[in-house]
């Protein structure tokens, strides 16, 4: 089977049975990291370039490990320290890497749009690796794959996405991958954080208390506040924030049930999770990370038209 896009720039350009495929190749790829020797021919003479104008921990590492374990050639391309500092265009900085015979892109960008203005420029596959605060494709798939695995489906889940939704790539790639895949959602935390229209544009439910929120929910997707993408003043103080709508083990306990809580990364410890909730057995944070690297095996291998071996 093969994807129904040349590239993956969101969740939203995906068909549900485009998702479908996503996740169960990541499957297959997870249980090829299992074993002693990692390491797949599937990508044998695909060379690919990270290219990350925005910084990065996780998704950086977990796409390079992801083109290694696949066996591809692979560039990584960060904005510091390059010519960018000198006036190079995004076009020009891709046109003569790819000169180069590259032949796919990994794109993070702090502008919305970017890896979408490339995909019409270029011949190579993109993957969107975090665009602004547009989408965050394969966190989305990760996050789904995550959830997946540990409750066993996702149709009928209940999943609430917690905290700065205003300005949250994860958020919006985890709306429409959930809403495609059958499952429910509700966006919580402060007014002011919640776009005005998102009830009724995406079909979610929305909840002001964070307490109603996690008594709703099978999982509780927590967001950092994304301080470096606001350019006013939406809430009184993080100590505030954190008061309000900061989730610690007490208040897990509180619940009547056990919610399972993910976390995209980088945690503001204190802040939207304290450590004892971050910890506990209740978080699949790790497993995120984990996932990411089989997941993104999956989108690399099925984009680059999934003729390789998987095995
Ligand atoms: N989740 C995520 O995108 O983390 P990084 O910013 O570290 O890649």
């Amino acid at each position: 089977m093969q994807l129904s896009v040349k590239h993956l720039l969101g969740i939203r350009d995906l068909t549900r049975q485009d998702i479908q495929l996503i996740l169960d190749t990541a499957t297959e790829f997870k249980e090829v990291l299992q074993r002693p020797i990692k390491k797949v021919p599937s990508l044998r003479d695909v060379t690919i370039v990270n290219l990350f104008y925005e910084n990065s921990t996780r998704t950086r590492i977990s796409f390079e490990l992801a083109e290694k374990r696949l066996s591809a050639d692979t560039i990584n391309f960060t904005a510091s320290g390059s010519s960018v500092s000198k006036g190079e265009t995004l076009l020009d900085t891709v046109n003569n890497i790819l000169s180069m015979k590259v032949d796919m892109v990994v794109m993070r960008h702090s502008a919305s749009g970017a890896p979408h203005f490339l995909a019409k420029h270029i011949p190579a596959a993109i993957i969107n690796a975090g665009d602004g605060i547009n989408e965050h494709p394969t966190q989305g798939l990760l996050d789904a794959f995550s959830m997946r695995e540990k409750l066993g489906k996702l149709e009928g889940l209940k999943v609430a996405i917690i905290g700065d939704i205003m300005h949250s790539r994860v958020a919006m790639s985890n709306i429409y991958l959930l809403k495609k895949m059958g499952a429910e959602i509700m966006v919580a935390g402060p007014p002011t954080l919640i776009p005005k229209y998102i009830k009724e544009a995406f079909d979610v439910r929305v909840e002001y208390n964070l307490k109603k929120a996690l008594e709703w929910c099978d999982v509780a997707n927590v967001l950092r506040i994304q301080l470096e993408r606001q350019n006013q003043v939406l809430f009184s103080s993080l100590r505030e924030y954190s008061l309000a709508y900061g989730i610690n083990k007490r208040l897990l306990d509180s619940l009547n049930k056990e919610v399972v809580i993910m976390h995209p990364g980088p945690i503001n410890r204190g802040v939207e999770l304290d450590s004892d909730a971050a910890d506990s057995k209740q978080a699949i944070i790790l497993q995120q990370v984990e996932n990411g690297v089989a997941v993104r095996m999956a989108a690399l291998y099925l984009l680059s038209g999934g003729r390789g071996t998987m095995n």
